[in-house]
């Protein structure tokens, strides 16, 4: 089954192609705007402080899952604990990917309808006070226009994916990443040259640390899964792509450092334009659809800066998209014997419609709301960031350490490294602390939803 599994063409296309999965709406939409609302540079910190002793690790488990058994992530914990229980972690990262992307891709959606409007001049309108929030909001709403773009934005994901690894996402990530790199640069440049940028700069990187509460750890160590795209199995699928040649450890420090460094020029992007131009930073998921355009109108080259953001956000967010797609389709391509193209067109589908459902519930269309006020939207959204995405992470951690053995994943991280000095007890030691810090915030939140 696995000999003529198909592999990345080149070091360098992998990594772009993991750094395009890490590197999404995560980093541009949600992490400014959580950091905007939850203390700035504190959150930042420890963000940053969950990604090197949660995420990191538990990065390089999954891509050593992968790569060793050469499998999705229902096959792999299957193959690796003989065909144990253990197997029901491959089976909540595939629900996780139906959960995530049904959402992401309405998100996306209205990446390439702003992109649309800036590109045709549009924007012009949001310099009315209010304006762009008005928009924004009667767009979601409507029944027809954000279903229609995310149809288009599901459908550029089947074409991609259904082309495979080498042809479809390792070409498009080495295409794509050096585009949204470029675009980010030009953007930061625009920020930090604005009057008054040095308050958005300071806001990022200098804490306060009284402004950070505890949802907002929280939300930073549940972000820190979702930013690398850890806890459903997307790094076992993309690890699984690799030869054992290849350096795990390099590998996965480079995904981190990329993933790292584009939400912090995000960042910088953002917050420069927010302060330099005295909006309120704790606007919230509107930060991007709602202030921003409401801020290009009044900067010099504001249309052209608009458009190139609003395509930043596109690209960033269709390079993360397939790689949740691939997770679904490698699950029915290894274990069920399906051709790529039925498993990326029955599940592209499936998801859409799901997605359909997602984007509706805005509007007057929730299918939740006999039930409950939150939308069909959210609750996908915070099901998978806040639950299972930390406890599919969480539980990986525990696979390395109760089932698969230190001793074999140090052997496979070992394989192709050219440096690598961890011990067996330095090695449990990260992982206990990375399982318990998980453990605890997971339980938390459990209290927090039945209180
Ligand atoms: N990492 C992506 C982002 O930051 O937008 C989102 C994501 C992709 C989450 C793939 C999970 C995943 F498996």
């Amino acid at each position: 089954m696995t000999s003529n599994r198909e592999h990345w063409g080149s070091r360098a296309g992998f990594i772009l192609a993991a750094a395009g999965s890490a590197v999404g709406l995560g980093n541009i939409w949600k992490y400014p705007h959580m950091a905007g609302q939850h203390g700035g540079a504190a959150f930042t910190m420890v963000y940053l402080l969950c990604i090197l002793v949660v995420g990191l690790p538990i990065l390089l488990a999954e891509l050593s899952i992968g790569r060793r058994t050469q499998l999705n992530p229902v096959g792999g914990f299957s193959l690796l604990s003989n065909n144990s229980n253990w197997k029901w972690v491959g089976f909540l990262g595939v629900a996780s990917a139906f959960t995530i992307l049904s959402f992401y891709s309405v998100v996306g959606g209205w990446t390439i309808k702003y992109t649309v409007l800036a590109l045709t001049g549009s924007f012009g309108k949001f310099s009315a006070t209010g304006a762009a929030g008005d928009f924004f909001d009667a767009f979601v709403k409507n029944p027809v226009e954000p279903v229609f773009w995310h149809l288009v934005f599901m459908g550029l994901c089947v074409f991609i994916i259904d082309r495979g690894v080498k042809a479809g996402i390792e070409r498009w990530s080495k295409v794509l990443m050096p585009v949204l790199l470029g675009i980010l640069v030009l953007l930061v440049f625009r920020g930090v040259t604005l009057d008054g940028a040095g308050a958005g700069l300071r806001f990022l990187f200098s804490p306060k640390w009284g402004d950070l509460d505890a949802s907002g750890v929280v939300l930073a160590l549940g972000h820190s899964f979702f930013t690398i795209s850890l806890g459903m199995g997307t790094m076992i699928t993309y690890g699984s792509y690799l030869r054992r040649e290849s350096d795990l450890i390099q590998s996965a420090l480079w995904i981190v450092a990329l993933d790292t460094f584009i939400a912090l020029m995000a960042g910088i992007a953002i917050f420069t334009a927010v302060f330099a131009l005295g909006q309120n930073p704790a606007e919230g998921p509107g930060l991007i659809f709602v202030v921003l355009p409401s801020l290009f109108p009044h900067m010099p080259g504001g249309q052209f800066f608009a458009a190139l953001f609003f395509f930043l956000l596109f690209v960033a967010a269709l390079t993360s998209a397939i790689s949740i797609l691939e997770v679904v389709t490698a699950y029915f391509i290894d274990e069920k014997g399906w051709s790529r193209t039925r498993a990326t067109n029955t599940f592209g589908a499936i998801i859409a419609s799901i997605g359909v459902l997602a984007s509706l519930s805005n509007g007057n269309y929730n299918v939740l709301s006999p039930v409950t006020d939150l939308t069909f939207m959210d609750l996908l959204d915070k099901a998978s960031s806040k639950y299972m995405l930390p406890l599919g992470g969480m539980l990986t951690a525990v696979f390395v350490l109760t089932r698969w053995g230190v001793d074999h994943f140090r052997d496979e991280i070992k394989s192709g490294a050219k440096w690598f000095q961890l011990n067996k007890q330095v090695i449990t030691i990260i992982f206990v602390i990375a399982s318990l810090v998980v453990a605890y915030i997971f339980a938390s939140e459990l209290v927090a939803l039945f209180r």
